[in-house]
């Protein structure tokens, strides 16, 4: 169950879920790459992580993502938790076709992080991926979100079985207080707060809280095409 010396590779692992994941592998004692589009966030968490490597990469990019991969050698954790696409929330009648695939590039990003991944990974290596709560409990306007959840989910139960003896699994948070809801400004403590009200533990997760799940999915050796669900009890909300 260790991630000592353990090659883990987190990729949206600039912020938010896959940045709490990173530094709680680094503290069990694992090698981290955590990677993302954008030199911004790289070079805050980067200050903020010296034990982790850090470096430049898109989920669009299958020729970046190998390259990434390749100067790590052999993976043992490869995670995918990075967002990855323009969502519209809106109900489907008012949503443009382009709108709807918008939301899905999240999913491509995913194939292409897995498909460049696996001719990297060693024996008994994983994958985990991030879906959400949407996949199984979708509110009005959230079909796009909901439906690409629903293929990340598909995906890893497929691919737990082409994949094996490599294990693929999912962990789906409900409403995490991340850096993907900064565009609340000033409001966003107290938005949050109001989501969080109406979930049965009270309150919105916490980035460390879905680590934590990763985390298991990476270090159990007997888990496989499973979705662990970190949302406070939202899909029984
Ligand atoms: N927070 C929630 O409530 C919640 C709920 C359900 C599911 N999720 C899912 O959890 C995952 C993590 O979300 P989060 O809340 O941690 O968001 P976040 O704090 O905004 O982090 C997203 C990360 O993904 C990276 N990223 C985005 N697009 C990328 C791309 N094309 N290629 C490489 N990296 C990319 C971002 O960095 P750059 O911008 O530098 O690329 C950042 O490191 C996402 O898949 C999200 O859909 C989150």
């Amino acid at each position: 169950m260790s991630l000592h010396e353990k090659n883990v590779v987190v990729i949206g692992g600039t912020s938010g879920i896959g940045l709490a994941t990173a530094v709680m592998a680094q503290a069990a004692g694992a090698n981290v790459w955590a990677a993302s589009r954008t030199q911004e966030k790289i070079s805050q968490a980067a200050a903020l992580h010296p034990l982790i490597q850090f470096s430049q990469v898109d989920t669009h990019d299958p020729d970046g993502l190998k390259a990434l991969f390749a100067s790590v050698g052999h993976i043992d954790h490869l995670v995918g938790a990075a967002t990855g696409a323009t969502r519209t929330t809106a109900p489907f009648m008012d949503q443009t076709d382009d709108q709807f695939r918008a939301a899905f590039d999240k999913f491509w990003g995913y194939t292409h992080v897995v498909r460049s991944g696996v001719p990297f990974l060693s024996e008994n290596a994983s994958i985990t991926l991030v879906s959400g709560t949407p996949a199984r409990r979708c509110n009005p306007g959230m079909i796009s979100v909901s439906c690409t959840g629903c293929a990340v989910e598909g995906l890893v139960r497929a691919l737990a079985k082409e994949l094996a003896p490599r294990r693929v699994n999912a962990v789906a948070p409900g409403i995490i207080d991340t850096p993907m809801f900064d565009h609340f400004g000033d409001k966003k403590s107290a938005t949050m707060a109001a989501i969080g009200k109406g979930m049965p533990l009270g309150r919105v997760g916490l980035p460390e809280e879905v680590a934590e799940a990763l985390i298991l999915a990476m270090a159990n050796h007997y888990m496989t095409g499973v979705v662990i669900d970190i949302d406070g009890g939202a899909l029984l909300a």
